[in-house]
């Protein structure tokens, strides 16, 4: 799946037509326009409130809400640091600002390659901490694997 679409309108009104343009099913309407584009854009906040008869607060309001709809392109790899107990215990916090201090970027904030988000439990608290760059989990990851890890990305890229 590409992350990284120009945004297209006639796609998105497509997207809105699969949920027969209701306006109580904006999540998942917005979940289709990111899961499509990566992000959700000015542009399809205008153009969702305008074809659900919502006003942009609406869109806005549900868009700043969710972190998961991010409003920025991302990178070219999304990268979540597990924030919930079993990981925070087993040393995520230190993990996180070691992440943050090695791209540069803080949660949430995109370089080029990298998108750093939270993310609450990956369902592999066994291996705390555990990180997902783009759909694969990793486990038990210290500083050093974590270097590892964004290393091989580079190197793939
Ligand atoms: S708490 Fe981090 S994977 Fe479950």
């Amino acid at each position: 799946m590409s992350v990284t679409n120009g945004y297209d309108a006639e796609v998105a009104s497509k997207i809105v037509a699969r949920f027969d343009a209701k306006p109580e099913l904006l999540i998942q309407i917005l979940r289709g326009v990111v899961e499509r584009f990566g992000y959700v854009p000015e542009a399809a906040v205008r153009q969702l409130a305008d074809e659900l008869n919502l006003s942009r607060a609406d869109v806005h309001g549900v868009v700043s809400y969710y972190h998961d709809f991010r409003t920025e392109p991302p990178g070219k790899h999304i990268v979540k640091i597990c924030q919930a107990e079993a990981c925070q215990a087993m040393g995520s916090r230190e993990l996180t600002a070691h992440a943050e201090d090695a791209l540069g970027i803080r949660m949430h904030g995109s370089n080029d390659d990298i998108t750093l988000e939270p993310v609450y439990c990956l369902g592999n608290c066994a291996c705390s901490p555990a990180i997902m760059i783009d759909e694969r989990t990793h486990g038990r990851v210290n500083s050093q694997r974590f270097d590892e890890l964004i290393g091989g990305l580079e190197a793939d890229d």
